[in-house]
């Protein structure tokens, strides 16, 4: 009796990790790439052809562990659903919402957006 708990309870552990997303999940990366790279870069630090036509030069380095202590997890879960506006040398700025990134997904990314930071 005891051998099929654990069994069991061995097998749900094994479903309920397997299902979770974390930074290494494909569909967290196809997010990062579809939803975030264009301005962000597919390494984070900002410096794209889109940022420099939108906003008039690069974004903030996420590669930067100073940038990454701007925002705390929560902050930045909802940048990625709400959308962000801030005021970059003078003129309005804005990062548009994805709100359609949630639940694991939303997750996964926050922390594939921590592991972007490179320790200096
Ligand atoms: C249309 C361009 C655009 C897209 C797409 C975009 N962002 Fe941003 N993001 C911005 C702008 C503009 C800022 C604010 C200015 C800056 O950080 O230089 C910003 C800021 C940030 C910051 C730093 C905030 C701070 O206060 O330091 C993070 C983190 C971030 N975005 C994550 C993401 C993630 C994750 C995605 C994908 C879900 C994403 N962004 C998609 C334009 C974009």
């Amino acid at each position: 009796m005891r051998t099929v708990l654990v069994l069991v309870s061995l097998f749900s552990f094994a479903l309920t990790t397997s299902a979770s997303a974390d930074e290494n999940d494909p569909r967290v990366k196809r997010a990062w790439k579809a939803k975030c790279a264009s301005c962000h870069g597919e390494d984070g630090k900002g410096d794209t052809e889109q940022a420099k036509k939108k906003f008039g030069g690069p974004l903030r380095d996420l590669t930067d562990a100073k940038v990454q202590e701007r925002f705390k997890d929560p902050e930045l879960r909802d940048m990625i659903t709400k959308g962000k506006t801030e005021t970059k040398d003078g003129k309005e700025v804005k990062m548009p919402a994805t709100p359609e990134i949630a639940g694991e997904q939303l997750d996964g990314l926050v922390q594939f957006v921590r592991k972007l930071a490179v320790k200096k």
